[in-house]
């Protein structure tokens, strides 16, 4: 294995040269693209002095020709390698026309310019853009964009890019050209071009200014009858964001493509998104509420974008979380206005802690701010991403609504059209808080999940109720001892009636002790504590599990009813598994059932909160409040949880699951989608027992289901019982959907989660089938990465064979898309938290990849921290 050099946050340095213009020509033919790229270019007198060489980063590809002012350079004039461009000397002022050709057949890393179907496309980011021509492939060297694509009318009647459609015509050879102009400077990652057969579906929105806007979604053909819900999410977040942040679309024109090979979930590119057709592509049918509210919410992010990534961008790729970080927030934001807030903070949590906690607390703990990558693909994470997201939360939190408001308008007025740090951002919101919030930026220089300890003390005598908290951050490869962060914590506290006795206020955490102490109050006061979770902190409670069914039931937040929930079942589980190791019998306390069963009585409750309140925490969320992680207990005791609770309230969630049947199939409200999310949580329960009038009912509505909700939710039910019944399910569900590719994606994942013995057999067997090909991300995804990140029973089988089959998949992934193949390699990650003899086997597939004479950078940086 390679050495690679990593790139340094303390060597940043501005570009020497100031790019004033790039016009770009495509030139379209049957098995090769013609690039041509006009800079015009200026030495900036703060960097450059007459000796500054020219260096422009540069992909695998050869150069025709370069121009230099009116001078035709010859091969020996510049230099150029795998990497870079290199002229020796410019002048001052001067123009540089480059030409060179592609291959966007042969692209299969999906980066660059790239086929994906019949669709010619681009994806850029991070550094996808020197693929395309040399450049210097940074945020923060901003240029107006002009692209000229030219092409075969009949292959590629439609050729879009940034900005606004100036020009176009036809010519010679049944080819034609487009003419594309962005008004607003960009950094190159912004930089998209689409060409292909597309229809388009259309619509306009006009501004709160009156700029009429015309909305286009562009798809293949065949599935343009499905872009409508991500139409209506665009307008939506197009509304929202003039609202609560002041924003407004700044161009005439917003387009949307849709395409099947994505690296990712989707891309901001400048007046031109280019998505994964997942979160574009919905009807009831075929796609299942979560796929609604995904679609919505990443539509909604990237619109967010050309605010917040846009119009104002990154210095560097250190400051990411700038523009992801805050963008998810807002999508976040919107998403709870839009639904349910609780539900939304409930979905948003869980993901925080079983994804961003075990990536913190593993090879690949970074601060939110990383200070170093080999390549930046790599960072695209949790931390900078969900993590980044509370960040902006509590900021959002400490300086209240108005205030954070104000910040952000400052930062929109003093930044546009700049490429900013975090220390920018944080800095407009000291300016109009008049805060100091040097501790509170550890958060973005310090990586590792606080945890927080909470404990009671209650004076009889003087009726005072003291809470004290400690904080303690663990040292790890970033920092090996970390100061205190500054945390922010919402309290309220309430009675034995539910009633709030001290209304909900924000106190502050910044030393490593804090106590605060509430007078007057009476001996049975529950506080209720980091409400709608107010830090990403671990939080261990003095609260027996008396204490958490009262919570579970009575909090007067949501989530925190939720937590309390979840804490108890995470408790109940912890002493299954001593029972099972230590070799006692299995018991669930029978205070636990009384808690569900309450909770499941409860008619006022909200069905899509009860759906989540009531959800056993996933084996993956379970792992994580293990020190060593016992897979097969902790997959035995959750299925114990699971069939005595469902044994022992077989009645009630039957119950429920008749009340919540009424809605029509196609009803995607969230009334609708509340009520399926309970029926189907109570379905689960029933179905893993092994009991034929349970299985019955499951198949009853596999069979009758009138959307894609239900139909899912029976499959997966299913596909865990029996082989036979998960066998006829597959056939069934095959044979309904073989034609729908994203369907299909489900197809695979579910077989590739299920808990049956057979399963890696069954997912080695599905690796050749007619509709699996390691090319396109979103089938590896669907079968290899939910078997390696959701399955641990089979992908820990104590014969390492499951990892046997994920290393030599990454290895063979690597190949033809190293993206892909380094994020699925974190799935070994934790290899050090396992028994002895995992720990070996993981270790083992690590230093057989680490020993391959080509690994690509990506993969090579994922491994070597996993050993280091
Ligand atoms: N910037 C994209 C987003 O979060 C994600 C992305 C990163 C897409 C890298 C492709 C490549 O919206
Ligand atoms: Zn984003």
């Amino acid at each position: 294995m390679n050495e690679h050099k990593k790139i340094q946050l303390k060597d940043y340095r501005p570009f020497a040269f100031i790019v004033d213009h790039v016009d770009l020509i495509f030139d379209i033919r049957e098995d090769h693209t013609r690039v041509t790229s006009k800079l015009k270019m200026r030495k900036d007198p703060a960097w450059a002095d007459e000796t500054t060489p020219l260096v422009l980063n540069k992909g695998k590809f050869d150069i025709i020709s370069v121009v230099a002012g009116d001078m035709v350079l010859l091969p020996g004039e510049y230099k150029s390698d795998d990497e870079t461009f290199t002229l020796a000397a410019t002048p001052d002022v001067f123009e540089l026309e480059i030409a060179n050709i592609l291959k966007p057949d042969e692209n299969t890393a999906l980066e660059g310019l790239y086929r994906s179907g019949s669709i010619l496309c681009t994806q850029c980011e991070a550094q996808g853009f020197r693929n395309i021509t040399p450049y210097s492939d940074r945020p923060d060297v901003m240029a107006p964009f002009s692209c000229t694509i030219v092409a075969d009318k009949t292959r590629y009647p439609i050729l879009l890019s940034n900005g606004n459609p100036v020009k176009s015509g036809d010519l010679d050879d049944n080819r034609h050209f487009a003419v594309w102009e962005d008004p607003f400077k960009k950094p190159c990652y912004l930089f998209a071009l689409v060409a292909g057969d597309l229809a388009v579906l259309e619509d306009r929105f006009t501004t709160s200014s009156g700029r009429d806007v015309a909305l286009k979604i562009y798809s293949e053909k065949e599935n343009i009858a499905l872009c409508s819900h991500a139409m209506t999410s665009l307008k939506q977040a197009m509304a929202w964001d003039e609202k609560r942040f002041g924003r407004e679309y700044d161009l005439d024109l917003y387009q949307i493509v849709a395409i099947n090979d994505f690296n990712a979930g989707a891309m901001e590119n400048k007046g031109l998104n280019i998505f994964n057709a997942k979160y574009v592509l919905a009807d009831p049918q075929t796609a299942t509420d979560d796929d609604f509210m995904g679609i919505q919410g990443v539509i909604a992010h990237e619109y967010f974008h050309n605010w917040t990534g846009n119009r104002i961008t990154l210095k560097n790729w250190f400051q990411l979380s700038l523009k992801e970080g805050l963008t998810v927030f807002r999508d976040q934001e919107f998403s709870s206005d839009m639904n349910s807030r609780p539900v939304k903070r409930i979905i948003d949590v869980k993901n925080l802690m079983a994804a961003q906690f075990p990536e913190d607390s593993g090879p690949m703990t970074h601060p939110v701010r990383p200070d170093s990558y080999i390549k930046m693909d790599n960072f695209y994470t949790m931390t900078v991403y969900e993590k980044g997201a509370e960040v902006i939360r509590m900021i959002y939190q400490l300086l209240g609504q108005d205030l954070f408001r104000q910040g952000m308008d400052l930062y929109f007025e003093k930044f546009d059209g700049m490429a900013v740090t975090l220390e920018d951002f944080v800095g407009v919101m000291e300016t109009v808080s008049g805060r100091n919030l040097d501790q509170f930026f550890l958060w973005y220089t310090q990586s590792g999940t606080p945890e927080i300890s909470m404990t009671r003390q209650y004076n009889d005598n003087t009726g005072s109720l003291s809470l004290t908290f400690t904080q303690s951050t663990s040292p790890d490869r970033n920092q090996s001892e970390k100061k205190p962060f500054h945390i922010p914590v919402r309290i309220s506290l309430i009675n034995r009636a539910g009633e709030t006795v001290k209304q909900e206020a924000l106190y502050e955490l910044t030393q490593e002790t804090h106590t605060f102490k509430f007078e007057n109050v009476s001996a049975d006061i529950y506080p209720s504590v980091f409400r709608e979770f107010t830090a990403p902190v671990r939080l261990s409670t003095d609260f027996s599990d008396q204490d958490l069914a009262f919570l579970m039931a009575r909090d007067t937040d949501p989530f925190n009813q939720w937590r309390a929930a979840q804490t108890l079942f995470i408790n109940e589980i912890k002493n299954l598994v001593t029972a099972i190791r230590t070799g006692r019998a299995m018991t669930v306390s029978s205070g636990l059932i009384q808690a569900f069963s309450l909770a499941l009585e409860d008619r006022k409750k909200d069905r899509a909160f009860l759906s989540k309140a009531l959800a056993l925490p996933l084996e993956t969320e379970i792992k994580d409040h293990f020190e060593i992680i016992d897979v097969e207990a902790i997959h035995q005791a959750r299925t114990f949880l699971k069939q005595t609770l469902a044994k022992n309230l077989e009645s009630e969630l039957k119950t429920v699951y008749e009340i919540c049947r009424p809605a029509p199939p196609d009803d995607i409200s969230g009334a609708a989608m509340a009520d399926r999310s309970l029926k189907n949580l109570c379905l689960a329960y029933l179905g893993c027992v092994p009991d034929k009038g349970n299985q019955a009912l499951v198949l009853k509505q596999f069979e009758n289901a009138g959307n894609m909700t239900d139909e899912f939710a029976a499959f997966k039910i299913l596909s865990h019982m029996t082989p036979e019944m998960r066998d006829s399910a597959c056939q069934a569900f095959y044979n309904k959907w073989q034609a729908r590719t994203l369907v299909i994606d489900k197809w695979f994942s579910v077989q590739a989660q299920s808990r049956l013995k057979d399963t890696l057999d069954q997912v080695k067997q599905l690796t050749t089938h007619k509709n699996f090909t390691m090319a396109n991300p979103n089938k590896v995804r669907a079968l290899i990465f939910a078997f390696a990140m959701n399955n641990p029973i089979h992908f820990h089988r104590a014969d390492g064979q499951g990892y046997e089959f994920v290393a030599e998949r990454i290895l063979a992934l690597d190949k033809i898309n190293h993206q892909t193949a380094a994020r699925l390699c974190a799935c070994f990650n934790l290899w050090k938290r396992y028994d002895e003899n995992r720990r070996i086997l993981m270790k083992r597939q690590l230093e057989t990849m680490a020993g391959q004479k080509t690994l690509s950078k990506n993969l090579y940086e994922i491994v070597s921290r996993a050993l280091e």
